[in-house]
């Protein structure tokens, strides 16, 4: 069991206050792993300590079990670590190819970057369909594709989505889902925080509950999904039972 990824007594906040209150997380290589939590929780602060938005006030992160200090979004990128945050970021008034050719700008290389482009036009139909569009035109739904197909353009190892279900109907949903899970194919690890507890968890490997700043519970899929706790406060029944 390799971890991709591990934050040691971490704390972290804003202004005068500690989000993250000596925290302790695992991502294991290969893994898609779910943090679900209530609102507040600091799901997506810990994401933002990640990808280097945010810097932690004491602790430690661990990548490749290297030392990540001095970090920062750009170098964050550079260990192949990319973020999806959890509202809109394309540009509305650019095209769909644009945006996505944008998700390569630290690649300098410009032959990587069509190949890039066209391996992600696979994947995405919907990139070279719109490619010409206003990305604002699209709904919302399709706007989480383009902004999967924009994080895949830096090839990354560890790809952090914030909330990808975020307003989108059922049947959307599902597609979006079905792409995450194809995204992991593609032997990247995922680090996903859902609201949706049930679409999220059910496509995880992992799960960690996260509560005031803390990891309340973490395991493998079934033994979270399995959690009586866990059942009764965010499923409302247990999988078992169901
Ligand atoms: N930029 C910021 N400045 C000040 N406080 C912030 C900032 N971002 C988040 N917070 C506060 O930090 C706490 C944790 O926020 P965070 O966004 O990590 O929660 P979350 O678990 O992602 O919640 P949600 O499910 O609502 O997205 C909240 O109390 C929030 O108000
Ligand atoms: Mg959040």
């Amino acid at each position: 069991m390799t971890m991709i990824l591990s934050m040691r007594n971490v704390t972290a906040g804003y202004d005068g206050s500690d989000v993250l209150k000596s925290l302790d997380l695992d991502v294991e290589e290969g893994s898609i792993t779910c943090i679900v939590g209530p609102n507040g929780a600091g799901k997506s602060t810990v994401l933002k300590v990640i990808s280097g938005l945010l810097r932690a006030r004491r602790g430690e992160l661990r990548y490749r079990d290297r030392p990540m200090t001095g970090l920062n979004p750009r170098r964050a990128l550079a260990l192949g670590i990319v973020q999806v945050p959890q509202n809109h970021s394309l540009f509305p008034a650019m095209t769909v190819r644009e945006n996505v050719r944008l998700g390569a700008f630290t690649v300098s290389d410009p032959a990587i970057v069509d190949a890039r482009m066209r391996e992600v036009e696979a994947m995405f139909p919907i990139v070279r369909e719109r490619a010409s569009e206003r990305a604002g035109n699209l709904s919302g739904g399709q706007q989480r594709l383009v902004e999967f197909a924009r994080c895949l353009m830096l090839d990354p190892e560890l790809i952090l989505l914030d909330e990808p279900s975020m307003g989108l109907d059922p049947r959307t949903l599902k597609s979006v889902f079905e792409t995450v899970a194809r995204m992991h194919e593609g032997g990247r690890t995922i680090l996903l925080v859902e609201q949706n507890v049930r679409a999220g968890l059910g496509i995880a490997t992992h799960g960690i509950v996260l509560e005031s700043g803390r990891v309340r519970l973490e395991g493998s899929h079934d033994e979270v999904l399995g959690n009586p706790q866990i059942g009764r406060l965010y499923l409302g029944t247990t999988v078992s039972e169901a």
